[in-house]
């Protein structure tokens, strides 16, 4: 944790799914903090409650119980539609599988969340083409999902993510359908976005990539078992060993 301004915090977090007559404790008593501008890699086995960790920090589920504070408010508290705002205006999604409209071209893409919160068209149009330049696109805005590769789709997901200017950047696996080459170059712009102040967390199942956090969060049965800064964690010894870099 840096002395920054608290954006989250995670509270005795419990979400269990009733699956017939069996409980699953997807999370089990999760208790975190994370402060603006902070870079947090979240890792863990498969299962381990990261991607239902990552929906609750989204506000896409809610908690069975515990409390979550985002930005000062308690969202366990929030309606719905309070919830749903709250997710448009401090929370930018990231997934491994892009999720791109396939008929929309790349600035049609960028621009569907500012048609949630209510821009108009020249706004949008505006707000859409500086997100593309911004992830480095600006020459693509008028490709469709398909006239992209993998790279430069996940580069319009991160750019549709950013383009409300969320107070979070939230990427679950982001580089997980990407080879090496082209997960750097995803990893060098999260790094610039860092840089300029944004605060990320990011799910992901390798050392390489954990390790161009700042902080990192291991899950293990839907609790936390470990929480360091990158140069403490297991990840950076790893990678300081030379293996797979
Ligand atoms: N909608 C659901 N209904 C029932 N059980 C679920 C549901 N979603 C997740 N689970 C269960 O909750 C646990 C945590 O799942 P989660 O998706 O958070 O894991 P994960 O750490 O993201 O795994 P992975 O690395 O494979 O993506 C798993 O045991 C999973 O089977
Ligand atoms: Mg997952």
């Amino acid at each position: 944790m840096n002395n920054s301004k608290t954006l989250i915090k995670l509270n005795n977090i419990k979400r269990t799914y009733k699956v017939g007559s069996e409980s699953i404790h997807a999370l089990d008593g999760v208790s975190t903090e994370i402060g603006e501008n902070e870079y947090v890699a979240v890792m863990g086995h498969s299962g381990s409650g990261k991607s239902t960790m990552m929906n609750l920090l989204g506000c896409l589920d809610r908690a069975t119980s515990g409390t979550y504070e985002l930005d000062g408010k308690d969202t366990t508290k929030m309606s719905n539609s309070a919830l749903a705002h709250a997710r448009n205006e401090k929370i930018g999604f990231v997934f491994q599988s892009f999720e791109l409209l396939p008929r929309l071209n790349a600035l049609k893409n960028v621009e569907l969340p500012l048609i949630y919160a209510r821009n108009g068209w020249f706004m949008r149009h505006k707000k859409a083409k500086k997100a593309l330049e911004q992830v480095g696109l600006g020459d693509r805005i008028g490709h469709r999902p398909n006239q992209l590769s993998g790279g430069e789709k996940q580069r319009v997901a991160i750019a549709r993510a950013l383009v409300n200017e969320p107070d979070i950047l939230l990427a679950d696996e982001p580089t997980g359908n990407l080879d090496s080459k082209t997960s750097k170059g995803i990893l060098a712009l999260f790094t610039e976005l860092h840089n300029q102040g944004q605060t990320i967390i990011m799910v992901t199942h390798e050392s390489d990539v954990a390790c161009h956090a700042k902080r990192i969060i291991r899950m293990l049965d839907g609790k936390i078992i470990s929480d360091l800064p990158v140069e403490q964690d297991d990840a950076y010894q790893y990678r300081l060993g030379g293996q797979r870099l």
